[in-house]
């Protein structure tokens, strides 16, 4: 697909839910972005303000309690939808750092 951004993201959303479902943080909350090829991005914000959990989302290695709740992430590679996200339950201790 030339002409295609390498990664673009539409209106993103990651929430992390409780096991109860009784507490919700909306830690990535309608992201979008695009990156081209040889570009770099710097994400920048205060402490707790969703940088890990995007990453970890664009990485396709969330902790099991994050959820996927809207948005689109396409990559030149392949186009995903939430239901084909791996998890990563290893990943549940790190992302909260
Ligand atoms: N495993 C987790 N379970 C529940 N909440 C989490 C978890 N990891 C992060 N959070 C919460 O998600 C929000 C965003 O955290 P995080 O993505 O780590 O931000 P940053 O990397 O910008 O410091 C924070 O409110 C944080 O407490
Ligand atoms: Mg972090």
């Amino acid at each position: 697909m030339p002409g295609a951004p390498l990664l673009q993201l539409d209106k993103l959303s990651t929430h992390y839910v409780s096991a109860q479902g009784s507490r919700v943080v909306r830690a990535v909350d309608e992201v979008s972005l695009s990156i081209d090829q040889g570009e770099t991005l710097g994400i920048v914000g205060e402490s707790g303000s969703g940088k890990s959990t995007l990453a970890l989302t664009i990485m396709r290695v969330l902790p099991v309690a994050a959820h996927i709740v809207g948005g689109r992430m396409m990559s030149r590679a392949r186009t995903s939808s939430p239901s084909r996200t791996r998890r990563c339950a290893r990943c549940a201790a790190s992302a909260s750092r």
